[in-house]
């Protein structure tokens, strides 16, 4: 079923149409197209386009297609091209002459820009939401694991001590800013391109504004050839999505590591594992390892539309159909991804007593042994080549620098005291670190305190 028979001659040619086709994919929103066209009609009548009757009776029978739809009754299916042509020849078919008038001033152009919005708009809503559930899960665990002691990596290698508490706060943070990203962007994309026509606006009185205040968005767009080629708030969404997934791929890995026999930092719950069909002593971090595997297909559609949208002319091009599939599927991803993310990690058990002694047997406290001889009057760098020496030592008899005798600690050096242990204590370690976001109990407890402040303050 074509939309523009009138100037064609030939038979179609069913290669050609089915590459064409866009229905198998747009018919995802078809509720926002059946309310674009319901504001459309809507401004068309009040400046006297069409009648108030005919807008009556083009409106009844849209809530009927949609309702349709919904209930199964009215499949879509793939005779028509989109979902666009879909929409409006059932609307024709079931009203005649007035469904024709629909159209007026208004071209599939501007008209899927705006679909696309919509769609994207109410996304942009949805992935904020799912992060903020992950966020609740994640505050939970950084307000209860304040003294629950880990080591605190560089180079993957054991640096110094914190708690579970600040390394998941660090995870905290970043996806406060991915939130923050995602309402700058829903911002800046809030303008109506509807009533933009192809490219150059039209000849009807439309009034753009109302139109685009029925839509709830701030304003028409300023540029209709803009309105009906701009892609750019796409491939932003899709840059925050990638950040997104950067984030939980690094969360992931962590999980993967922590989960592994040499770590046992965590146990993940039965429910997120699976078993191997061959090693019966196997419990795998599938759920973790897909995350961290999915990011490559959301990097992917980001760059496919960048790719895309890079040589295109102005205004629209059918290159710009391929804006959605990739859009959609990272959409998709996403929420998938974070939704299993926060059932993993809200139902596996970590293993406090392991990372206290994984932290104690890293040296995760050399540091502040050294700091301990500087407060001594010792200048750093001798103090850092004493405690250099201990950690020999301490590896030659495989122990801790908290094991070692006062004999020991008075060879290297006569200005260490009995005190030496209460100053490398894990506790004393991370209690002394007070600086603003610091693992300490102080700061801790402001960074708790603000935590849960933002999530009161974002609550919906
Ligand atoms: N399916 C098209 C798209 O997704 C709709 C716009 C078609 N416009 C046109 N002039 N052929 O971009």
């Amino acid at each position: 079923m074509k939309l523009w028979g009138g100037r064609f001659t030939k038979e179609e040619n069913k290669l050609v149409d089915n590459f064409n086709a866009s229905i198998s994919f747009d018919q995802k929103f078809y509720k926002q197209d059946i309310r674009g066209s319901k504001a459309h009609v809507t401004m068309l009548a009040k400046q006297g386009i069409l009648t108030e009757a005919e807008r009556d009776e083009i409106i009844a029978c849209l809530d009927g297609i949609l309702a349709d739809v919904e209930s199964g009754k009215l499949e879509i299916d793939d005779t028509y091209e989109d979902i666009h042509t879909f929409v409006e020849a059932n609307l024709i078919e079931r009203i005649g002459a007035t469904g024709k008038k629909l159209h007026t001033g208004r071209s599939r152009n501007d008209q899927v820009a705006l679909d696309m919005k919509l769609y994207t708009r109410d996304e942009v809503d949805e992935v904020k939401e799912v992060l903020y559930t992950l966020m609740k899960t994640l505050y939970k665990i950084i307000d209860e694991n304040q003294e629950t002691y880990m080591p605190g990596f560089t180079h993957l290698q054991k640096a110094q001590p914190v708690t579970l508490s600040h390394h998941v706060g660090a995870y905290f943070e970043m996806f406060k800013r991915d939130r923050s990203r995602l309402t700058d962007i829903r911002k800046r994309m809030n303008t109506c391109p509807l009533g933009a026509g192809a490219l150059a606006g039209t000849t009807y009185p439309l009034d753009r504004e109302y139109t685009a205040s029925l839509l709830d968005f701030d304003s028409a767009t300023n540029n209709s050839m803009d309105s009906v080629s701009d892609r750019d708030y796409l491939i932003e969404f899709l840059d925050a999505l990638s950040i997104i997934m950067m984030h939980l791929s690094r969360f992931s890995e962590e999980i993967i590591l922590w989960n592994s026999n040499e770590y046992k930092f965590i146990e993940l719950d039965d429910s997120y594992s699976t078993g191997s069909s061959i090693m019966p002593q196997k419990k795998n971090p599938d759920i973790a390892e897909l995350i961290r595997g999915k990011t490559g297909r959301v990097y992917g559609a980001l760059m496919g539309l960048l790719t895309t949208m890079k040589g295109i002319p102005l205004a629209y091009n059918k290159d710009m159909q391929e804006d959605k599939e990739g859009v959609f599927d990272a959409i998709d991803t996403v929420k998938g991804c974070i939704m299993l993310f926060n059932g993993m990690i809200s139902t596996a058990k970590f293993n406090d007593a392991r990372m206290r002694k994984s932290a104690a047997m890293g040296f995760t406290n050399a540091t502040d042994a050294a700091d301990y001889l500087v407060e001594h009057g010792i200048p750093f760098r001798d103090a850092h080549g004493i405690i250099g020496s201990l950690v020999l030592k301490c590896i030659e008899k495989n122990c801790a620098l908290d094991d070692l005798s006062m004999e020991d600690y008075k060879e290297a050096c006569p200005a260490f005291e009995e005190d030496i242990y209460e100053a490398i204590k894990m506790e004393t370690c991370v209690d002394k670190r007070n600086t603003k976001g610091a693992p300490g109990r102080e700061a801790m407890k402001q960074f708790v305190e603000e935590c849960g402040r933002y999530l009161k303050e974002e609550y919906a």
